[in-house]
């Protein structure tokens, strides 16, 4: 079971633990559709879900440890950021496939969804992959 909690700092948002398996992604991808929902802010759903499915596959096949840190948070109005954060002090690398290559592609994906991303190293060993997507305030 995954305990989601609003966070007690300023801006809004979800940060959870969840086991590094392949079937976390299907999880974040609900945990996601319920934060974006709250927010009014579906329109988002299918990109930060599309950038977290390659984050998240992205921790489970390349990097180490039992669990990791999902972030889905809000810290502006109109500024949405996704975040996954693993054990492993392997950096992500961006790759250029050949055309037939089937792997290799994630990090493209997350950049071409994305607005910003990049990774941060922590103080206690791992880092933590971060994409920010932009909420188009309608005026
Ligand atoms: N969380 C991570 N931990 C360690 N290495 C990573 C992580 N994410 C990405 N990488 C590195 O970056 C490379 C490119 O990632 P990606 O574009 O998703 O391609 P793929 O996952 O298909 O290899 C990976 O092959 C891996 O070497
Ligand atoms: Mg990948």
């Amino acid at each position: 079971m995954t305990i989601v909690q609003p966070r007690a700092r300023g801006h809004q948002g979800y940060n959870t633990t969840v086991p590094r398996q392949p079937q976390t992604a299907r999880e974040v991808r609900g945990l996601l559709r319920i934060a974006y929902a709250t927010w009014g802010l579906e329109d988002y759903t299918e990109s930060a879900q599309t950038v977290m499915s390659e984050l998240v596959a992205n921790a489970v096949r390349h990097a180490c440890g039992d669990w990791i840190r999902i972030v889905i948070e809000r810290p502006a109005q109109d500024k949405l950021l996704v975040a996954v954060a693993d054990k492993s002090d392997r950096l992500p690398e961006v790759k250029h496939p050949g055309e037939d290559e089937v792997s290799g592609r994630g990090l493209g994906m997350v950049a071409e969804f994305a607005d910003r991303w990049g990774v941060t190293e922590l103080a206690g060993g791992g880092k933590r992959v971060w994409a920010e997507i932009d909420v188009k305030v309608e005026s």
